[in-house]
């Protein structure tokens, strides 16, 4: 029996537990799951709206850190999460992703000599000056295992000096969440809410501190997205940090002149029943690069680079960088073609089956599977 700790903070780490959480519950036998909730991120649209779409049962422990800086936040983490561990004793700890939560957890534990599992390893974008990518980088140097979405992770380890017994390719556990959720996303009412029509709009987030922080790229930005909303209507969820930014610079009298339509961040399934409607979707968000591959959606990615280059190569996604002529050329581009994801592909290991493989994975490398 393995006692692990299941550590979520930030909202692109609640579709990556639920399903694990759900298969360790399964394997009563073999797993013992706690889940800690680190409070990155604490509004109930940004949270405790996961929870309840998820599935995902109360955390066993919530450290309640909140928002601050980079460092005051990883290390608020790191100290609140140091005793439960040395309190609860686990066999592991399992962490997803690139958030503070992933790295501050992790580091506590390599301290501490406490084995940890890294969901999502191996991704680079190549961009230091990307918070996540530190938090990549560092946060696999110190894992014991490394749990892989594509095999272009396996070879970035690998190229880093990362024993090849220590990484497992896995696949994508957050689209297990995504076929888990597609059925019940058709009960949300939010296109009919917003009078959409399906294939007759557009989606976009925008989040990163590199594209919303600064006035002037922020601005560019926008500018070309209200062009291109006038060919189509786009719904623009807002981030927090985003929404901040667009009334500090005064930016909201643009928008409300465009044909952008900025609504508060949705929960997981009625945001899953808004993109799969949608003929577009641009964003520098991480997962939704992977969430339209696997739906086939045109994907237009609003960096300069992406950790995830097997959407480009396999999917739907394609990396426009943040140049406002490109964006509208290649937005309108892409409205102008009829079946532009007709040949896109689904990558190998994005199945459904992750969660699964990744509690076969512990189980071999603790030794105590049939075939370890
Ligand atoms: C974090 C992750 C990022 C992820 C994103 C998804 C890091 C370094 N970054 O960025 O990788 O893509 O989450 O959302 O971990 N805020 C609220 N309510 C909340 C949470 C945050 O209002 O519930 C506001 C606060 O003003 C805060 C700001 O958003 O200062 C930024 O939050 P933070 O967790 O620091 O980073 P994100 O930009 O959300």
């Amino acid at each position: 029996m393995l006692k692990i700790l299941n550590i979520v903070g930030a909202r692109p780490n609640f579709m990556k537990i639920a399903p694990i959480q759900r298969e360790m519950r399964r394997r009563e036998n073999d797993f013992l799951p706690l889940i800690v909730h680190t409070g990155q991120h604490y509004d109930a649209a940004m949270s405790d709206s996961f929870f309840a779409d998820l599935g995902i049962p109360a955390p066993d422990f919530h450290l309640e850190v909140g928002s601050a800086s980079h460092a005051v936040q990883t290390a608020k983490i790191m100290t609140a999460f140091e005793p439960i561990v040395l309190e609860e004793k686990p066999d592991w700890v399992l962490v997803v992703g690139d958030v503070n939560s992933t790295i501050a957890c992790a580091l506590v534990c390599a301290k501490l000599g406490v084995k940890v599992a890294h969901v999502e390893a191996g991704l680079r974008s190549r961009d230091r000056s990307m918070p996540e990518e530190i938090n990549r980088i560092l946060t696999d140097s110190i894992s014991d295992l490394l749990l892989t979405t594509s095999q272009d992770a396996d070879e970035n380890l690998k190229h880093e000096g990362v024993s090849e017994d220590k990484i497992i390719f896995v696949g994508n556990v957050m689209i297990d969440s995504l076929f888990h959720g597609l059925k019940r996303a058709e009960n949300s009412n939010i296109r009919q809410n917003l009078s959409l029509t399906e294939k007759e709009y557009a989606v976009l987030t925008l989040h990163r501190p590199s594209n919303v922080d600064e006035k002037q790229i922020f601005e560019n930005l926008l500018d070309a997205l209200c062009e291109i909303s006038r060919q189509l209507p786009i719904v623009f969820p807002v981030h927090p940090r985003t929404k901040a930014n667009i009334e500090k610079f005064g930016f909201a009298e643009k928008v409300a002149n465009s044909n952008i339509k900025l609504i508060e961040p949705l929960g997981y399934l009625d945001f899953m029943r808004l993109y799969s409607g949608a003929k577009l979707v641009l964003t520098d968000s991480g997962g939704l690069q992977e969430e339209t591959t696997a739906l086939g959606i045109p994907c237009l990615t609003l960096r300069e680079n992406t950790e995830r280059p097997i959407t480009i190569e396999m999917g739907t996604n394609i990396l426009v960088g943040t140049n406002p002529a490109k964006v509208t050329q290649t937005a309108f581009e892409i409205l102008s073609q009829k079946n532009v994801s007709q040949n896109k592909k689904i990558p190998p290991l994005w199945d459904g089956r992750t969660a699964e493989r990744i509690c076969d994975a512990l189980l071999k490398i603790t030794g105590l599977s049939q075939n370890a």
